[in-house]
Formats: C-alpha cells, structure tokens, sequence
C-alpha cells in the first residue's frame, strides 16, 4: 500500500501476451511469442509511448509443466528476458501466474494432467493444491527474484483469477483455498502487495474479509459485452454507474482498481472476424467508457488485452481460433494503426500528468448544476481550488447526437458560465470529456479548459501545454494572468481572448492547422484531435539510454515529439539528442522542448539537419521509401508430400501405440460409458490431432458403427475401418462431441478389422465456474457401438503427440504438436528427410478423404531496418469440400484453418518464427473430411505496409530441425 500511494500518479496498465505465458499481455502475458525479449520491449514501448506504466502478464503453466513434476522455463519458455525487458523499458509488471488464469487458454492455463487429478480444482481439496506446488514454487520463485523490492519491475502478484462464481455446492468462496495460493506465493518469497481481479464487484477478498483476503481488491469488467457482429451497438444500459458506490461499501480503503477493463472481445470458431471486434470497442468505446472509470477516481487500470497476439501451438481454448487479435490496441501483428491506439495515447498522458486527478472527491453523476441541458450528465471531481475534473457524457450513453451545452463550473475564480466569450460547446455522439479546472501546470493555473489535456512540460526555459478537441468544436482556456495573450503561431484573426480580472480567458474554433498562444512563460498548443495522435511524450533518460520507470512523470523530464506513427525513446549524451521513432509515411518530426545542452539531433542513430523557429520548435523531416520486399510464391516452391495416415494401410503395425487399457478412469468429471477409458487425458495426450485404432474380430454380423468423438467447439473427426473411409463430422461450432452413425460393407467372419478414427482437439475447457469441473471435460472417445457386439469386442489403442507428457520437443514445449505420423515423427520441424518423398504441392491436394502432409524450404531476405509483417494467407474457401489445415514455420505450429468454418485465413508469423534473412521450412498438414478429397485454394506469403523501424535486429528463436526420434511410431 505504502508503494502504491508513492507512485503518485494513477496506475495505468495494460495486459499483454506473455512469455512461457500466454501472449495475453493485456498489458503483458509470455508465452505467446516465443522469441520473448526482444518482441515483448517491442511492444513495451509501444505501450509506455500511451502513457502506461504497468504491463500485466500471464503465466501458463501448461506450458512449464508439460509433465507433472518438471518445471521447464527455459528458452523461449523463460521469464527473465521479459522481465529484464520490462525494466530496461521502464514499464512495471503486475504477475498474474494463476495457477488458474482463464485467458481464453487451453485448460485456462490447467495443464492436461490435472484431468486425473482426484480434487475439485481451484479448491482446498489435496490433490489438486498438491498439484499447483511444484509449479508454485518454481514461478514465484522466479517472481520473487524480480519484484521491485529486489530492483526488478514485478509490483503487483494477483493471486487466482476471477475467483467469483461457483455451483453444485462446492464451498466458496473457500477462504482456505485463496489463502493457500497466497500462502505459496509469499512462502516462494514474494513480499509485493496482492491484487486481485473479481470477475464483477462482488467483494469476494476484499482486505478486511478474514483469512484469503488480499491487499487490494481489484474487479474485472466487460460491459459493452462481445457481441462483434454488431459492431455499432450500444445496447441501453450497458455503461456502468454504481462502481464508485460499490468501491466505496466493498474496499474502501483501497486504490479503486479494475484490473481488467475491457479492451476488446475474443471471437469464436466461425465468428465475425477481429476487425468487428476492433470496431465494437473501438475510440469511441474508449472515449466514452474509460472516461466513465476515471468518473469513478479509479486508480489502477489495467486493459484486458492491450495486445493479444496469437494461439501459436494449440495454446487455445475450444471457443477461440488461432488469432487472438482481441480486437485490442495493439494488433496481432504488432501494429498500432487502429484508431484506438491513438486514442488511447491521449487518455493516457492526460492520467500521467494529472496526479490532482487522485486526490480530488469524486461527487455523484447528475444531469443538473454543471451542463444546461439534462441530455448530458457530468461527475465532478473536486477539489477546492487544487483541481478539480468534470466528466462529461450523454445521459443516453449510445446517443449519436450532437448537443450543444453550456457550462456552469465552481472555480477559484468563482463560479463560471461557460463559453463566458459567445460560442457554444458542443458534445458529438458517443463522445466523453473531462473538463478540468484549477489544473496545475507546473504553477500556472489554468482556471478552466474545455478543450482536454493531453500533456504539459515544464522545460529549462519554457512551459508547453497541449490541449485538443473534436473537428468543428469551439473551445475555451482560461488561465490565471495579467499576462497578454499573443498568438506566435497560426492566425490571430482565429482566436478571441479577453482579460477579466486576475485572468484571460481564451476562445477559438478547432482547426486542422496548429495554433500557439503565448501567455507570460506558457506556450498553449491548440490542436484538433487528429493532429494530436501525431504527438509523443518520450521520458528523457536520466542516465544513460534507458527511459526508467515513470510513475514519478511529473517531475522526471521528457520533451514532446510531433512525428507520425511512433516515436519509442529519447535520450541525450553529451550535445547529442537522440531519439528512436518509427515511421509509415514519410514524416515532418518537431521537437518541443530539447534540452538546453543539446545541440545536435540524431534520428534512429542518423544525425539530422534541423532547423528552429522562433518558438524554439526544431524542425527535421525523416523520408520513407518503401523498401523493395520481395516474397517466395508458396505455391511454386518444391513441395514434397507424405501421406500422414499411414494407419489406413493394410500393412500398418501399430504394436508401439499406448494401448488403452484403462478399465477405470481417474477422471471425476464423467463416468466412463465405454470398458475401458478412451480419453485421451488418461493417456498423458491433451494436445492436437488423436487418433484411435479399434481392432476387433468380426463375426458377419455387424452393419453399423456408432463413435460419439469429443474434441470441443468446431471439432471434426473422420473415420475408417481399414483403408476403406467411412465418413466424417465436419464440425459446427455448437457442437463439442457429435454421434455419428456409420453403415458398415459386409464383413467377413473370423477376419481382424480396424477402426480408425482421427479427432481434431481444440484445446481443453477453462474452468472458469468452480465445482463444475469443464477442464476435466475428455477429450477422444466417449462412446462407441458396434451393432451386434459387445463393447469389449473392440481392443483400442491411441496416440496424441509422441510421448504424450514425456514430450518430444522440450524447445518448441509441450503443446505445439499433434499425434498426425508426420508430427510423431518431427517432419514439421525443418529440414525433414523428404528426399524421396513424392513431389506434390498442395495446391494440388488429395482426390479422397485422408491426410496429407506436405513440406517445402524459402529463402527470405528482407531488408534490415524495417519491420515488416508477414502473413500466410489461405485465401477463402470457395469449394463445399471442407478441410482443415495445420500451418507450421520452422516446427512452430501457427495456424489451425478451417475451410467450412472459419473466420480466419489470414495467419501472421512474426519474425523470430521467421528468419527473415535466411532459410525457413513451412510445412502442411490438409486433412480431406469428404470423399472428394481438398487441395488449398491458394497459398501465399503476404505482407502489410513495412515500417522503418528503431527495433533492434530481431534475433530468431530456437528452430532444431529434423533428428530421427528414438522410439517413434
Ligand atoms: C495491422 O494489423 C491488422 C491485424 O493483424 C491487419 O489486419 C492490418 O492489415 C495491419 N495493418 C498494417 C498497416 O500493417
Ligand atoms: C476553499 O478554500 C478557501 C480558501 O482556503 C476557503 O475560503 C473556502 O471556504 C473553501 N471552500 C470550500 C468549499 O471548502
Ligand atoms: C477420489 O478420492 C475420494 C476421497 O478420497 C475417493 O473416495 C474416490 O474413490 C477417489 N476417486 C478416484 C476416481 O480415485
């Protein structure tokens, strides 16, 4: 608490996908992009460049402890570059490791093996707490060893996550089990205060609630919801009012915290895609929500996701599909061209340079007293005469009119009738602002502004304050000064201004052009709100070339950069001003406030002639011309094929699959209905592709085969008995398990038959609901009949990914691949003995149901400098036959596509994964659910606009390629 209070400033954070974590950074989460530390301060910069301090990150601990027992973060799995990476950014880190994160993960973050845990899970029962141990120790150890307290950026440890809703009477909220998870994360030595994020205000351990209670007490919201086909929805009643009451009867005493606020929506197996999701929660969803959370005096603000990033490796729950763009910020892949971001940025600096904001008492919302119209409604703020902010919004919070106002706002100077010079303030449809008064720049007062802040800085000889309104609003600033008004850039005939007593007071109408008034050592920027998204805020270094944290940004110096798509970081050495910035476009880049010392300015390391201007702007321009890319064609490369499903040949020995022998199963969640277990959790395999081998005797007899496969939302399975195919379920996404019912040829008595069937998993349940126990929902066969038979007439065997738990690939970890032939075997991987496998591409395909896998090499040389994403594009489907694809980069598996469900065919692959110069090995997987057979439609490696860029030569991943695997089947 005493850490928090010295901050000073509202904590603003935002989630982002992580390292051996999910890539949920919302703010931060690991895991997702495996080449973590250059990637994740990447992404850091873009977010400290919004104004936030704070990153949250997830942690998955399916992916460290593959196999009960072993603890591996290490490689791309390895927290410690992330955490080093956040601290050279000067980005603190709140850790959220679970052990139950949700996240829209496979398991949510519950490695499979906790299906055969006997203990309801996220509850005080021995054998799941027994299990969370290990994985406890090990990551808050590693936690503990980074928190601030030991000189790293890790502030804030949320224990569990969401712990809030419960069924069929399991006891809850179980103060032993919270204070369990506590206990561990303070016996692995972890000393930084406990937050936690109830999934809505309901008080669930809250400090004062007894054992189990944390230190602050942290809510989640989604209010818009996640409706993202219809993207301009407002439905009535969906803005929260009640959050500062709630705050105020459940934690008092603690910073009001929403430790996920919406920031986007997921998006399910067949849904509308992530740019709808993007536009449901887009700038004005931002405007108009968040301002509503500053009306409450929130004080930690965490985005849920600023960067959601991608389901590499089957990270996935069933209801997601490969991207996780979220709809968020920041991109998939990385850019930060949504509006949003822009936004964002301007909300974010305002909260960095306004610490009057946290002190002032937040009042009730009302429709009377401040604006003259009850269309709107405002929360003031107040404080008296040391800042005071006004919350301004429509009182039908989706309205899409324009209302003209006037304000009536209590001053230092008296209560004031806003414009006080003629004109009229307007409030366009689905906007919100915060009107300020008696706000302090750095000793000027200004006694009112309607047009919003979204920085200032005092300098060595000058004070700069930038404000900004909508395209076509009329603005009013008022300061305390005898001093005269001169307008120094922009035209004078614009702007109004007049003296009343101790103050000024200033009008104008918003205009795309720039205007500058001077008043005594102020220079006011008036700008429009687009040309304020051209605005950076970097924090000089004190030493060295590192920002360092920015709590205390108030009094830390920075300089204001107007330059285009992003600027990163700032620093002097010696007479030298450097500073980092990327750029789209060729850009004109102005310097406010360079330090007295510097004298020479130096642009992504190139000196740059400049010029100044009587203001003391410095003005350069940095030219971009796009860099010739030039891309492989995918579909000409030399292609080499493999039938992957070797298992429907006559001749096939499955003697070294994992019988499944089981007669009971450890599994609580459903009782077996088959004689012995057929899920395939039982067997050590909950990740990819599973195949089932059902061998039996026929007597004449049998007609049909009944298989009732369970591989979660958009699942499909097919079927053979021997070579012949039998059919398919294709998938629908409301459909988790589906019984089929085939007719079988006539067989011949006394012959040996197999059934093989092949089941697509999703990804495993979360277990979001306590007592409901979804995680432990099978996966693989739930139920069979073969008429005529008994069930033990068929003996089964199963295999997932080689070695189930005993992984294979300790590089790539334990979820990235499947149990196909070719991923049992590694082909995936690069360089796979492919020499004498035929020559086919698979734009050609196959002509029948199967799997086919299909492996090529390509060089890349991209030119070093630029950023520029690369996608590998399916293109849309336009044939009824479906298929599903598995897209490996160089053994990562970074698409699951498809063809009769979609969204997606559009699948970024960051470079790192890719080798951008060098060679890269792309490999296949096209299983055919119909008796037609499936080719690709098209096949390309794409890009988007290439960013010349301030980044760091991005260093690729650990790739090992191809070894014969011992013992594979
Ligand atoms: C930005 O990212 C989104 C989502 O990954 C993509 O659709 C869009 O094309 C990208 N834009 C640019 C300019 O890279
Ligand atoms: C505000 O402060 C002034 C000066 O200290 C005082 O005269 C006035 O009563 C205060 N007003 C309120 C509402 O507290
Ligand atoms: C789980 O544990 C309970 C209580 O110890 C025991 O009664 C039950 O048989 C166990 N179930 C399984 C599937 O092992």
């Amino acid at each position: 608490m005493k850490l928090l209070s010295a901050y000073g400033v509202a904590l603003l954070a935002a989630q982002a996908a992580g390292v051996a974590i999910k890539h949920r950074i919302n703010g931060l989460t690991l895991t997702e992009h495996p080449d973590a530390a250059k990637r994740e301060l990447l992404q850091k910069y873009k977010v400290k460049a919004l104004g936030f301090n704070c990153v949250s990150f997830y942690v998955d601990w399916a992916l460290v402890e593959g196999k009960p027992g072993e603890y591996r973060a290490d490689g791309i799995f390895d927290l410690e570059p992330f955490f080093n990476a956040a601290k050279e950014a000067g980005i603190y880190l709140l850790a959220r490791p679970g052990p139950y994160i949700n996240a829209e993960s496979s398991g949510g973050g519950f490695p499979g093996w906790l299906q055969r845990v006997n203990g309801t899970l996220r509850t005080s029962d021995k054998g799941y707490l027994d299990a969370t141990d290990n994985y406890a120790a090990n990551v808050g150890a590693t936690i503990a060893k980074h928190q601030i307290t030991n000189g790293g950026p890790i502030i804030l440890y949320q224990p569990e996550n969401e712990y809030t809703s419960s069924c069929c009477s399991v006891e809850f909220p179980n103060a032993d089990y919270m204070q369990y998870v506590e206990d561990q994360a303070r016996n692995a030595g972890v000393v930084i205060p406990l937050i936690n994020n109830d999934a809505s205000a309901e008080g669930h351990n809250a400090p004062g609630t007894g054992k189990g209670a944390v230190d602050i007490y942290g809510h989640d919201s989604y209010p818009l919801g996640f409706d993202c086909a219809n993207p301009t929805v407002w439905p009535s009643g969906d803005l929260p009012t009640d959050f500062r009451t709630l705050h105020l009867e459940q934690s008092p005493t603690t910073p009001y915290s929403i430790v996920e606020f919406q920031g986007g929506s997921y998006d399910p197996w067949g849904g509308p895609g992530f740019a709808a999701c993007a536009e449901l929660l887009n700038n004005e969803f931002e405007r108009v929500f968040y301002k509503n959370d500053f009306s409450f005096q929130i004080a930690i603000m965490n985005l849920y996701m600023i960067f959601g990033g991608t389901n590499w490796g089957n990270l996935g729950y069933p209801n997601g599909y490969t991207s996780y763009d979220y709809g968020s910020a920041l991109t998939e892949s990385r850019n930060i061209t949504r509006e949003k971001y822009s936004e964002l940025k301007l909300l974010g600096n305002f909260a960095k340079v306004s610490p009057a904001y946290l002190t002032a008492s937040p009042g009730s919302l009302t429709t009377s007293g401040y604006a003259d119209t009850a269309d709107l409604s405002v929360t003031p703020l107040l404080s008296n005469g040391t800042g005071s902010f006004f919350v301004i919004r429509h009182s039908d919070y989706s309205s899409e009119d324009s209302t003209s106002y006037k304000l009536s706002l209590p001053t230092s100077a008296g209560t004031v009738t806003i414009p006080q010079l003629g004109g009229t303030l307007i409030l366009n449809g689905r906007d919100s602002k915060i009107h300020v008064v008696d706000y302090n720049v750095s000793g000027t007062n200004i006694i009112y502004s309607t047009a919003e802040v979204f920085t200032w800085k005092k300098f060595s000889d000058s004070k700069v304050l930038v404000i900004y309104g909508g395209s076509g609003e009329h603005h009013e600033l008022s300061i305390a000064t005898k001093s005269n008004v001169t307008v120094v850039e922009g035209s004078a005939s614009e702007i109004t201004s007049k003296q009343t007593g101790k103050a000024v007071v200033i009008g104008w109408d918003v205009s795309a052009t720039r205007r500058i008034v001077q008043v005594g050592d102020l220079k006011v920027l008036l700008l429009d709100r687009n040309s304020a998204y051209n605005y950076w805020v970097p924090q000089l270094a004190t030493d060295g070339t590192e920002p360092g944290f920015s709590t205390q940004e108030t009094v830390a110096s920075s300089i204001i950069v107007k330059a285009g798509y992003l600027v990163r970081t700032a620093y002097v050495e010696g007479a030298d001003l450097y500073i980092t910035a990327d750029f789209n476009a060729t850009t004109a880049i102005e310097v406010f406030g360079a330090p007295s010392n510097a004298k020479n300015l130096f642009i992504n390391g190139d000196k740059a002639k400049y010029t100044v201007d009587k203001n003391g702007i410095w003005s350069t321009e940095v030219k971009y011309t796009a860099p010739d890319i030039s891309l492989p064609s995918l579909e000409s490369l030399e292609w080499k094929y493999l039938d992957t499903l070797p298992e429907i040949q006559s001749s096939y020995d499955d003697s070294l699959w994992p019988d499944a022998d089981l007669d009971k199963t450890p599994n609580t969640f459903r009782e077996l209905t088959t004689p012995t277990s057929l899920y395939s959790c039982d067997y050590g395999f909950s990740t990819g592709y599973l195949l089932y081998r059902g061998q039996f005797v026929a007597t004449g007899n049998e007609s049909t085969f009944l298989v009732d496969p369970q591989g979660g939302s958009a699942f499909g399975s097919s079927v053979w008995l021997n070579g012949t195919y039998l059919g398919s379920w294709t998938g629908l996404y409301v459909y988790s398990d589906y019984n089929a019912t085939f007719d079988l040829p006539q067989l011949e008595a006394g012959k040996t038959y197999v059934i093989t069937v092949v089941i697509d998993n999703m990804g495993l349940e979360e277990n979001w609901t306590v007592g409901e126990e979804l995680m432990k929902t099978p996966r693989g066969i739930l139920n069979f009949e073969l008429s005529g038979r008994e069930a033990s007439a068929i003996s089964w065997k199963l295999t997932g990914n080689l070695g189930g738990e005993d992984y294979e690939d300790k590089v790539r970890g334990p979820l990235n691949e499947g149990g196909l032939y070719a991923e049992r075997q590694g082909f995936h991987q690069p360089e796979p003995p492919s020499q004498n496998w035929k020559s086919s591409s698979p734009l050609d395909g196959i002509s029948e149901a199967g799997i086919a896998f299909y492996s090529a090499s390509f060089d890349l040389d991209l030119p070093t400098g630029w950023d520029v994403p690369l996608y590998f594009n399916f293109g849309n489907s336009t044939t009824p036959e479906p298929y599903r694809v598995q897209l490996y980069v160089n053994g990562y598996q970074y698409g699951k596509y498809i063809s009769n469900i979609g969204p997606q065919t559009n699948f970024p692959v960051p470079e790192g994964i890719l080798n951008y110069r060098g060679t890269n090995w792309v490999a296949v997987s096209l299983w055919a659910l119909s008796s037609e057979g499936a080719k690709l439609e098209s096949f390309e490696l794409s890009y988007t606009t290439p960013v010349l860029t301030a980044l760091a030569e991005v260093q690729s991943v650990d790739q090992p390629k191809y070894t014969a695997r011992k013992g594979a089947y």
